[in-house]
């Protein structure tokens, strides 16, 4: 070894020992005669003291001595002099009198300093990973990630799941994201896929008989990127054998309970708890209450249904969007009348992100007065019953959302966010968790046509089954999703097992016999052998130790991130192939301007 003690490890009880540390020059400090060191490694600081008195040839190699530079050093350990201990530092009651520096290696100038905390541009950081992850917030995340996973693996060890590998080059497994393609040298034309999540494996694990699996797996999906989502990510996933829907939340609820008490004490988690548990909403009450699936329950801030008191409105946005059966929603801001006209502007944009027309409001003056841009065509009946609906006071706003059901909650639903930060709300030292159920089985897409909501191997709920053949949209699932703070750690289903019914679903779904056969063959026969019922649930385990890290975006709590255009800025990929190695996999690459 290299060294006796860590640069973390010293205390006063070691004082008078000969100890040998080694680690990086975090900083130096020539006082002419005495040169002063912070020799830093995973574990800390330890200050050493270089005295031309105790060894010249010592001190003077530490006169060469830059920032980065790797050292091993041996000396005795002493108490710092009166006055000069450093209580903010675990080792700051003592100092190390070299006798004996070794330079280990040197360092060349670094591109960012590592000894302050100074913001440093993200493309730089990312380009230099590994010098970046020299310094405290990444030690400090990847540690806390370490302790997560690990507390993750106890749980559900303890509790008779067992943890299988399921393979990275796989078939596609159609979840809703575009996939990343692995082309294969043997089998002319053909292409492996790398898997959005091991969802068909952990099924087929059941039908094998394994009763509870989990994994630790990595996930790859080709999508667009924000701070939350990466193109390969790591999820903690499950799948359990004769189940119900309470079993599952149950696992994962007791999950959470564990991973907060070991790793987030500090959190106001339990005040949000009713009878001990996570709140629960449906997916419906989630919309219509809060405007999104994912909701932050640090605020309360509602939204209110006004159709029935606009239904004749003046104001013919709102009698037209209830005309063309819409809904008109109000969501009241407290103190929202502060709002300057730009900032009610940048929410109105909020609001068209989301798919709305516009953002009415009507501000409630101190003198009760109304300011509005639509007062003038509603009448004194119809703003005094949506003032008393809302409960707004003097000093008020009430934001309007009018529009099909999911458009108007939706984009109040940001508007409520948005106001959230603006005000505050968001107090950072709470955890608000709350799991979402009853999903809607499928959901409309852009252009009108259908697509499951979770995934195609989701469970209707039984009592919804009729409307299969009437009103698919109506169908409600056995799906659910754990939010935290507005953030989705993760979701899950219970499956369907019978082949009928996941046969007729994907029909459903607008496949071809031969395209289901094709795709998804393997399934409906392995559920032919016997599946038993089953379900589970998959966390992101970067968004939830993003969470428990005070973090803004999950690259800080992931060694070596992608960037927002998935690219690997430090490794530089992706990279062009050269041309010999194309062609033994069968690829040719058409020029971008030939397309
Ligand atoms: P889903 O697609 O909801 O479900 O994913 C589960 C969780 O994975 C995380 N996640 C991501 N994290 C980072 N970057 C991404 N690009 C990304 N995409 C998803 C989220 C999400 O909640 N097979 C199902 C689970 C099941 O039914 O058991 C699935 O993958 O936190
Ligand atoms: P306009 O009649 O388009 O000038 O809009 C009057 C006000 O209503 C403006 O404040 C718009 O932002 C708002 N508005 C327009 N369409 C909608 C809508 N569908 N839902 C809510 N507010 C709207």
């Amino acid at each position: 070894m290299l060294r006796t003690h860590t640069c973390g490890q010293l205390r006063p009880t070691d004082i008078d020992q000969t100890v040998t540390l080694s680690g990086w020059v975090h900083r130096r400090r020539d006082h002419g005669g005495l040169i002063f060191i912070d020799l830093r490694d995973r574990w800390g600081l330890t200050q050493i003291v270089l005295d031309p008195a105790v060894n010249a040839a010592a001190h003077s190699a530490a006169e060469r001595v830059r920032s980065e530079w790797v050292l091993q050093v041996t000396g005795q350990v002493v108490a710092r002099k009166q006055g000069m201990e450093n209580a903010d530092m675990a080792t700051g009651a003592i100092e190390l009198m070299v006798a004996d520096l070794t330079v280990l290696n040197q360092a060349i100038t670094p591109p960012f300093e590592l000894d302050t905390d100074t913001d440093i541009r993200e493309d730089l950081r990312l380009k230099y990973r590994y010098l970046d992850l020299r310094k405290a917030r990444l030690q400090k995340n990847l540690k806390l990630r370490h302790d997560m996973t690990r507390v993750i693996r106890d749980y559900f060890d303890q509790h008779q799941f067992l943890e299988i590998e399921t393979p990275i080059m796989v078939k596609g497994t159609p979840e809703g994201s575009r996939e990343y393609l692995v082309p294969s040298r043997l089998h002319h034309g053909c292409f492996y896929v790398l898997p959005q999540s091991p969802q068909q494996l952990k099924q087929l694990l059941m039908v094998g008989g394994i009763d509870r699996y989990f994994q630790i797996a990595r996930c790859f999906r080709d999508e667009d990127l924000r701070g939350d989502r990466q193109p390969e990510f790591t999820q903690f996933e499950i799948e359990m054998s004769f189940v119900d829907e309470e079993d599952v939340l149950t696992v994962i609820e007791d999950c959470f309970h564990a991973l907060t008490r070991a790793c987030a004490p500090h959190k106001d988690w339990e005040s949000y708890l009713v009878d001990g548990r996570f709140r629960r909403l449906t997916w419906q009450q989630c919309m219509e209450t809060y405007g999104s699936d994912k909701p932050d329950l640090r605020f309360d801030m509602p939204l209110t249904d006004v159709s029935d008191i606009v239904t004749d409105s003046g104001f013919s946005v709102f009698a037209n969007a209830l005309k063309s059966g819409g809904t008109v929603r109000a969501l009241r801001c407290p103190a929202g009348g502060q709002l300057s006209r730009k900032e009610i502007d940048q929410l109105t944009d909020t609001a068209k992100k989301h798919g709305a027309k516009g953002l009415a409001y009507i501000i409630v003056e101190a003198d009760g007065s109304l300011r509005s841009p639509i007062v003038k065509f509603m009448s004194e009946e119809e703003t005094s019953a949506i003032i008393q609906r809302t409960g707004a006071q003097s000093g008020d706003a009430i934001f309007f959302g009018a529009d099909e059901f999911i458009t108007a909650c939706e984009s109040l639903g940001a508007v409520r966010s948005a106001l959230g930060d603006h005000f505050g709300l968001k107090d950072p030292n709470q955890f608000a968790y709350l799991w979402v159920t009853q999903f809607p089985l499928y959901e409309k897409k852009a252009d009108g046509t259908l697509q499951a909501a979770h995934h195609p191997f989701t469970r209707p709920l039984e009592e919804d089954l009729p409307y299969l053949d009437s009103d698919l949209l109506r169908v409600r699932a056995h799906a659910y999703d754990v939010v935290l703070n507005g953030v989705e750690l993760g979701g899950g289903s219970l499956r369907i097992h019978d082949p009928v019914l996941q046969q007729r679903i994907f029909t459903l779904l607008g496949m071809g016999d031969e395209e289901i056969e094709q795709k998804f063959g393997h399934l409906i026969n392995a559920f032919k052998y016997g599946c038993p019922p089953h379900g589970g649930c998959a966390m992101g385990l970067d968004r939830v130790v993003m969470l428990f890290a005070d973090e803004p975006n999950i690259r800080e709590v992931i060694a070596f991130p992608k960037n927002q255009s998935a690219q690997d800025l430090m490794l530089g990929s992706p990279a062009p192939m050269p041309a010999p190695e194309l062609a033994e996999q069968n690829i040719q690459v058409i020029p971008a301007d030939d397309l």
